[in-house]
């Protein structure tokens, strides 16, 4: 058998030995009681009574046991020009500092704060702040709108707002600051302080009473020291999209995410305490907390947090420059990332450029990743390329390669073998187990591992049903695929309305919402169309109510511009067009799925359902008339 294999059967036959032999990685105030609580299935809680606080185990311990002259983050900024070490000393006195400046606005345990900023360095020393109070972080994505961070307030309560005046994306400067305000203008929940960091490139008004500058406040605060907290106390809520306009607030854990992302550093990811890490993702993204805020540093490493692109900043050479620069062994971001660095260099000529010596794996994960990138970057890097597969929701790889135990096989177009602690299986139509090779439901039999979230903000329901209802004894995923006879995991796309843009997860649902609130638009749906570079982009169609007259072109620009006033530029929403009706099956339901094979250019089967067969070419004419379903 080999080290894999014994190593994921003794994680499904004995998981409180396995976890429990894992936990002793991080440090506890307080031992547990319990490995694993089953008491309120489905909501597994790991380590029940032990106490500890992730803040502690990320820098405090690290300090203490002569790491405190080793970098802990490297901030390196294209878009500024800087490059700036961080050593777990300085961390630490940002970070206890940070908390002081929470605590004296009112922050304490069991408190939100949402962090609503860029990829700068005090994006994570506030976030390890919130975890060093026991306060529980909510970070939204910078490229959301004023209407989602509206919704994310309202629903995680936070006491404080921490953001920024700005953010760059690639020469443009974004003010946040009036996003801000106007997210907090919608808001019904008003936070009682907001912080602000005030960037070079743009200073902020601020609102006297409300608002408070970060370097002032720091420079008064005093540093506060760690609070310790219940295992299963949230760490942190990250809003992902659903199926509706409403996003979910993934809720994570102190103890359960502590002790499984120190797990994967050096199991999955071959990274050695002292050694850097680089996900080039962002502190928005589930990714961009487990690997930029959370797991180099719980593991003695050096995070990266890098802002940029892969091209542009400034050019497709940038990641390799980041990589030769600071001795980077391992690199995990987006396929979409290298999908726009092949395009502008497709010979990899840029990648010679710099010597790469000291790379050792290339990890891909976020959305489904083509087997040609995937080969490109191999024959480029000549190194290991692992696709792996994640969702917000597990809050660490479900399966793949772990090169830390053993370096398995690629197999093109599969997500590889799954993870310890995930017992991945494929469900039909009929809640069975479908046959080998088959495609189906792709489910997690519970328990999941610690690290996974335990449940929804405030929705306990909406997390029954969403993930636990339909098949019940396992977590449903969303997502479809196949397990072929070698236990390898292909995952083929979503089944439910979620799309993934450029490695970022957007609800369709949310953008039909968007569109239906038009005063034209009678009926609309949205649909997510393959691209190249981006993997997928939405559209749209809309129908308009009867009696408009007025230009379709001006209505159509005025939806894109709603989608992107509403749900933000990250949406990318750039198109739709104007249908007389929506292809829908006799009992009323959008036909999408057709509507998308047939956008592609796939082969599809008239449903039998259909209500009328002709508006399919009806569909097919208007997806022409913008640049799709061109068979040639
Ligand atoms: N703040 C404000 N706006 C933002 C933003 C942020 N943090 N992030 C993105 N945006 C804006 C962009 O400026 C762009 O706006 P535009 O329509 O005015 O051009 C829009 O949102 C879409 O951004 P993005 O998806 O980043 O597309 P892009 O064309 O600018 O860049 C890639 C394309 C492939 C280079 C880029 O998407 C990328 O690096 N992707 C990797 C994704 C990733 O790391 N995902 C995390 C999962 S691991
Ligand atoms: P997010 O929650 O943003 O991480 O998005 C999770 C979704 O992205 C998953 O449910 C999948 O649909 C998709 N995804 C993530 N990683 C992969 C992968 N390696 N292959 C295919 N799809 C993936």
């Amino acid at each position: 058998m080999s080290q894999y294999d014994s190593i994921h059967r003794r994680s499904l036959a004995d998981p409180i030995g396995f976890w429990g032999e894992a936990a002793a990685e991080i440090d506890w105030f307080k031992p547990w009681d319990k490995v694993l609580d089953d008491s309120r299935a489905p909501f597994y809680r790991w380590f029940v009574g032990g106490e500890l606080n992730t803040c502690y185990n990320a820098l405090d311990r690290h300090v203490a046991r002569g790491r405190a002259d080793q970098a802990a983050l490297i901030y390196d900024s294209p878009v500024t020009g800087t490059i700036q070490t961080f050593t777990y000393r300085e961390m630490l006195d940002q970070v206890s500092r940070f908390a002081g400046v929470l605590q004296r606005l009112g922050v304490s345990k069991g408190d939100r704060v949402v962090i609503y900023m860029p990829m700068v360095p005090q994006a994570v020393v506030a976030m390890l702040a919130c975890a060093r109070l026991g306060a529980i972080h909510s970070v939204v994505f910078g490229g959301f709108a004023p209407h989602e961070l509206s919704t994310r307030i309202n629903d995680a309560g936070p006491k404080v707002v921490v953001s920024a005046s700005c953010g760059i994306e690639v020469a443009k400067v974004l003010p946040y600051k009036p996003l801000l305000d106007a997210a907090l203008e919608l808001a019904t929940h008003k936070p009682t302080a907001c912080v602000i960091l005030q960037r070079p490139q743009v200073q902020a008004p601020l609102i006297p009473g409300r608002d408070h500058d970060w370097d002032e406040l720091m420079a008064a605060a005093s540093p506060v020291d760690c609070v310790p907290v219940a295992a299963t106390d949230p760490l942190y809520i990250l809003y992902t999209s659903g199926t509706t306009g409403q996003p979910k607030g993934i809720v994570r854990d102190n103890g359960g995410s502590s002790v499984a992302t120190k797990w994967t550093m050096q199991h999955f990811y071959t990274i050695q305490p002292g050694e850097t890490m680089w996900a080039a993702s962002d502190v928005g993204w589930q990714v961009g907390h487990s690997y930029i805020a959370y797991g180099p540093m719980l593991h003695g490493a050096t995070a990266t947090l890098y802002e940029g692109k892969p091209v542009g900043t400034p050019d497709a050479g940038a990641f390799w420059r980041v990589i030769n620069q600071h001795r980077i062994p391992v690199l995990f971001t987006a396929p979409t990332a290298f999908r726009a660095i092949k395009r502008e260099d497709p010979n990899g000529l840029l990648i010679r450029k710099y010597d790469l010596s000291h790379f050792r794996a290339l990890f891909l994960a976020g959305e489904r990743c083509d087997p040609d990138t995937l080969q490109w970057a191999e024959e480029h890097l000549k190194v290991p390329v692992i696709d792996h597969w994640w969702q917000t929701e597990t809050g660490w790889a479900i399966a793949g390669i772990p090169l830390g135990i053993e370096r398995l096989p690629v197999k093109y177009g599969s997500t590889s073998k799954p993870m310890p602690g995930w017992n991945v299986q494929v469900l039909g139509a009929d809640r069975q187990p479908v046959a080998t090779g088959q495609e189906g439901a792709l489910v997690m039999k519970l328990p999941m591992p610690p690290g996974a979230f335990t449940t929804l903000w405030n929705a306990e329901k909406r997390c029954r049903s969403a993930y636990y209802e339909e098949n019940p004894g396992f977590y449903t995923t969303g997502d479809a695929g196949f397990i072929d006879e070698d236990g390898y995991i292909f995952v083929m796309g979503r089944v439910d309305d979620v799309i993934n843009v450029a490695g970022h997860r957007l609800s369709t649902g949310a953008m039909e919402e968007v569109l239906a609130s038009h005063p034209d638009v009678a009926e609309c749906a949205v649909i997510g169309v393959t691209d190249p570079m981006k993997g997928e982009l939405p559209l749209g169609f809309i129908v308009l109510k009867s009696g408009v007259t007025r230009s379709e072109e001006e209505i159509v620009q005025e939806v894109i511009a709603l989608v992107r006033e509403r749900i933000g530029p990250v949406a990318a929403f750039k198109t739709s067009v104007v249908v007389k009706r929506l292809p829908k099956t006799r009992s009323g339901k959008i036909l999408r799925g057709t509507m998308h094979k047939i956008a592609d250019s796939a082969e599809y089967k008239v449903p039998a359902t259909i209500d009328d067969p002709a508006i399919l070419d009806e569909i097919e004419d208007a997806l022409k008339t913008v640049g799709y379903a061109r068979k040639d």
